[in-house]
This record gives structure tokens, sequence and C-alpha cells, in this order.
């Protein structure tokens, strides 16, 4: 009996401290929607980043390299990951030149900026391993790891092939279990590093002709999510953090058929402004960040909604993307 109440007072308490911590959580996320929480230095983390040849990831790497980052560039496309290379090099060099003269007026130090590149294919698991070594002994320990490479055949269901929603599944899906198995024990030892994925609004809401890659990026949003959960719970890389990004269509020409009915409402983003918006959500620890930001508010909102009223509301917005075949 004594024992009945005594568990009985616990759970009461129990349930009080939970109270007061939603309601201080939820106080906390309302300020933040004013003020925007401080941004984290990258200064120094060494930033791996995935499909650096072109888009995205490009933008990435250059804003990386000048917030002073040592960036590692990943792509299987050699000849547009040494085009990025160059792009650093002109970026940090011509930033280098203006801060020697600055503090060579007022005598401080000034540090010096590192990019390298590495050509490997991400969806195979041994070149994943063997880059991951190679980075290890010529750079160090990664503690940024951001999995943007992906692509995207657009095109209704029955007139993908077998080896193509295979090929995307792996591109998509599988490399970012091997970018996690090569990279996150260094993490988790260290307790310290930061998870950034690319899903999509695909990874959101199920768009027509792109059934396959809205379950690829569907999987990306669930790995993200059970990944940072398990290690959470798991009580080992509690430091670590997760940005899963959702954006609607960037100017990259991966979507080569937008179709847009607002496009001043849901326009394109250009591959810079996305790149922007992704480094700044980072660096606030944001989990979960659509491009444009509303996006993912309008989708939890609109869930609660009957089915065949956000069907209209969708036909009536009727954007998306075009096959490209
Ligand atoms: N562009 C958009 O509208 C849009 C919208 C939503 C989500 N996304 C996502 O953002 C990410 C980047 O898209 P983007 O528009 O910059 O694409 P992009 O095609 O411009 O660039 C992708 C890069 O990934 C590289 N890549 C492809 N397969 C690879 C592999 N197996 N190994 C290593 N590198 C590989 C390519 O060579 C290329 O350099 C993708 O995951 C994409 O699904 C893009």
């Amino acid at each position: 009996m004594l024992l009945k109440l005594y568990s009985l007072c616990l759970l009461v308490l129990d349930c009080i401290s939970l109270v007061i911590k939603t309601a201080l959580l939820l106080l906390e996320a309302m300020y933040h929607l004013v003020i925007s929480p401080a941004e984290k230095s990258v200064e120094g983390e060494i930033v791996l980043i995935t499909g650096t040849g072109h888009g995205i990831g490009r933008e990435l790497a250059k804003k990386y390299a000048l917030l002073g980052a040592t960036v590692v560039c990943l792509d299987i496309d050699k000849a547009g990951n040494a085009e990025t290379m160059a792009m650093i090099a002109d970026l940090t060099g011509a930033r280098e030149k203006h801060n020697r003269n600055a503090n060579h007026q007022n005598g401080a130090h000034h540090s010096s900026r590192k990019a390298y590149a590495y050509e490997c294919d991400v969806s195979d698991r041994e070149s994943v391993m063997k880059m991951a070594a190679k980075v290890k002994n010529e750079v160090g320990n990664v503690t940024v790891m951001v999995n943007n490479a992906g692509i995207m055949p657009c095109k209704p269901f029955l007139s993908h092939g077998q080896q193509e929603v295979e090929r995307l599944f792996r591109i998509n899906v599988m490399a970012h279990i091997w970018m996690f198995e090569a990279f996150l024990p260094s993490m988790i030892e260290n307790n310290h590093g930061h998870i950034v994925a690319l899903s999509s609004m695909a990874g959101i809401c199920g768009l027509s002709n792109l059934v396959p890659y809205c379950a690829s990026k569907y999987a990306v949003r669930g790995l993200m999510e059970a990944m940072s959960e398990e290690l959470r719970e798991g009580g080992r890389g509690q430091n670590i953090k997760f940005t899963t990004i959702f954006p609607f269509i960037v100017g990259t020409g991966l979507v080569q058929k937008p179709k847009l009915r607002f496009p001043n409402l849901l326009g394109i983003v250009s591959p810079e402004e996305a790149a922007q918006r992704i480094i700044t959500a980072m660096r606030r620890n944001q989990n979960e960040v659509s491009i444009p930001p509303a996006l993912l508010y309008i989708n939890n909102i609109s869930r609660i909604f009957p089915s065949k009223m956000v069907h209209l509301v969708k036909d009536f917005v009727d954007s998306g993307c075009e096959a490209h075949v």
C-alpha cells in the first residue's frame, strides 16, 4: 500500500515536471519565432559535403569555405568538383588578400583556409569507406557532414526502369547509410558533430511524376529522425545535431520542367539562396527547415483537414514538376 502511494506521488511529480518543462520549451520556441537563435561558428570545423561538383553542393562548399571551415568536397564528377575547388580558391584567396591587408594594418594574425576534393561514388559502400580512410589520414575527423548528392528521374511511375529505381535508391538513400557508417563513429567518440541531409518537399508530400524519388526523400527524413532519436535516447553522442532540409524547387537544372501557377508565391529559389538558408539552419541547430520556410508549416497544418479539401487546394495551387521525357 505504502509502495503504491509512493509510486503515485512519483508519477504526479513527473507529470508536474513534464507540464512545466513543456510550457517552458513552448515559450522558448515562441521567443525564437521573434528573435532568431544565435548562429554557431563553423570556423575550424571539417565540413564534408557530397555532390559538390554542381548546384546546391557547390554553393554550400563555397559558403562554408568563406566561413572559415575546412571543406571536403566529394563528387563522382571529377571535373565539376575541380571547378568548385577553383572557385573556392578564387573566393578564399581574395578574402585572404583582403584580410592580410587589414591584419597587416592592425597587426592581427590571420587563419588560412583549406579545401580538399575527392572523387567518390557515394552510392558505392566500398568507395565511401576508402575515401573516408583517406580523408581521416589527409584532413582529420569530419565534424560536419552534409549529405547532399542526389538524382531525380521525373516521369510517370510505370515509365521508370528497374535499374533506374535501384540506382536512385543507392544514391538518394543507401549513400546516407554508408556515410553514417563512415563518419558517425568519430563524431560519437568526440560527442561533437552535425549531420545535414537534403531531403525535399517530395519527402513531405507525395508528388506526381516523382513516385520513387518521393519514396527516397521520405526515407532520408526517416533516417535522419530515427538516427537523431537513437543518439538522444542512447546517451552517447547527444551533442551531435541533425538538420534535415526540404527544398521545393531550386534553380540548379535538377527540375527541368517546373510547373508554377504562382511563381511569386511559390517560385524557384537560386542555389546561392538555398545554400545560405541551409547553412543558417545548420548554424542555428534547427531540426527541419523547408525552402521556402512556410511550406513545412502549411503542410503540417493541412494534414489535420479532410484530404478532399487538401486536394482541392493542391489543384488550385497547381505546382510541381512536369515529366522530363
Ligand atoms: N534542385 C532542386 O529543385 C531540389 C529540390 C529539392 C531537393 N533537392 C535535393 O538537393 C540535392 C542537391 O540537388 P541539386 O539540385 O544541387 O543537384 P545537382 O544535379 O545540381 O547536383 C548534384 C551533384 O551530385 C553529384 N552526384 C550525383 N550522383 C553522385 C554519386 N553517386 N556520388 C557522388 N556525387 C554524385 C552530381 O555529380 C552533382 O554534382 C539533391 O539531393 C536533391 O534531391 C533539390
